[in-house]
């Protein structure tokens, strides 16, 4: 007994597999949603007769296990016969029918797609796809720019299934006509989960994630308190893992209270999205924007070329668009005044999570 008994010697750490931690990580289980994985299953079952299925949009608020509930039932789907193919598409990052069409080839393993175009690249795709029966699941679909490729699925793939996922059920009332009279989807909400099943998944993933024991029970219970007043299991997996590398830093065998809570000091809107959907050109320029605030965006653009951005003010002006879409940063058009119109990019007028 000594006054080094609680502390990390070199080389330990409290965390086993803090992969498990990751947002997109697979769980090997669902825990609960049984009802939505039944009424997907529903949607799917006729592709398995030779038949069509049926189109489902999938919406709710984010966090709540959406995706991940889709993506293991096409995980089921190719575990259990090779006549139906799943692709998943996430169109955050594929946001126009041309890149949508891109992929689809390279998941079809189909890889000549350089200078073909878009129709091409779509052709391609049908002629392969309908030769079996294929589940479509596309994700954050209300981020893509323009909905060709899935007015030309609708049309031309004969055995499929198509699950849309947003969080805007505003997206789904207000699709275009031509799309919905052929979708025909059916409704289904993810609602939030409650206290219980919050504290279930994130009980499971600490299992994965960390060595047993690490956790004081008060340090735990307080990430599930702040999980379910954000309702949104990404905060529960972000807490967990800064309050783990906090104690680490300090060298302590135990995450402790203090831990958590300086954690949840870090939280904001930017730490719980994705980290995998924002590519590395977009977080640079998130931090440029961070490191500046209530700039002109050609100011930005200034700092963003010193600091050793090489892209051109049209792309960077685009990635500023996107950021401010998905609400990491806010901006402003002003008219008039000495220099014209211009906008005005912030980042610390942006809500935290914590204070919602
Ligand atoms: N029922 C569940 N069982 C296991 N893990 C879950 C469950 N629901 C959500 N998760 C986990 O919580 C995180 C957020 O879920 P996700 O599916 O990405 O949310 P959404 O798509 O609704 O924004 C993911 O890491 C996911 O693995
Ligand atoms: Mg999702």
């Amino acid at each position: 007994m000594g006054v080094f008994e609680n502390m990390l010697k070199s080389g330990e750490s409290l965390f086993k597999d803090p992969v498990a931690l990751d947002y997109d990580y697979m769980p090997k289980l669902i825990r609960g949603r049984t009802n939505e994985q039944k009424r997907i299953a529903l949607c799917i079952k006729p592709l398995d007769q030779k038949r069509n299925g049926a189109n489902m949009v999938v919406f709710g608020q984010s966090g709540i296990g959406k995706t991940v509930v889709c993506n293991h039932m096409l995980r089921i789907v190719e575990e259990e016969t090779d006549e139906i193919i799943s692709i998943y598409i996430n169109c955050w990052q594929k946001n126009t029918s041309h890149k949508v069409a891109i992929e689809l080839c390279e998941k079809l393993d189909y890889r000549l797609t350089h200078n073909k175009k878009t129709d091409e690249l779509l052709d391609i795709a049908k002629r392969i796809l309908n030769k079996v029966s294929v589940v479509f699941v596309f994700d954050e679909i209300d981020k893509a720019e323009e909905l060709g490729f899935l007015y030309s699925i609708l049309e031309d793939i004969y055995r499929k299934s198509i699950i849309l996922i947003t969080n805007e059920i505003k997206w789904a009332e207000n699709l275009d006509q031509r799309i919905k009279s052929r979708l025909m989807a059916e409704m289904m909400e993810f609602k939030p989960y409650n206290r219980e099943e919050t504290e279930d998944i994130l009980k499971y993933r600490k299992g994965y994630a960390f060595v047993g024991g690490v956790w004081e029970e008060s340090a735990f219970k307080s990430v599930i308190d702040k999980t379910v007043e954000l309702k949104d299991i990404r905060s529960g997996l972000y807490l967990m893992k800064e309050s783990g590398n906090i104690a680490e830093n300090r060298g302590n065998k135990k995450i402790e209270i203090d831990d958590v809570e300086k954690a949840i000091g870090k939280l904001d809107n930017f730490s719980i999205k994705s980290s995998s959907l924002l590519d590395d050109e977009i977080k640079f320029v998130l931090n440029i924007v961070k490191k500046n605030p209530q700039a002109k965006i050609g100011e930005l653009y200034e700092k963003y070329k010193e600091e050793g951005g090489e892209k051109t003010y049209k792309t960077f002006q685009r990635s500023i668009k996107k950021l401010a879409d998905n609400k990491f940063i806010s901006i402003k058009k002003i008219t008039g005044g000495s220099e014209g119109s211009t906008t005005l990019v912030d980042y610390s007028n942006i809500k935290k999570l914590t204070e919602f």
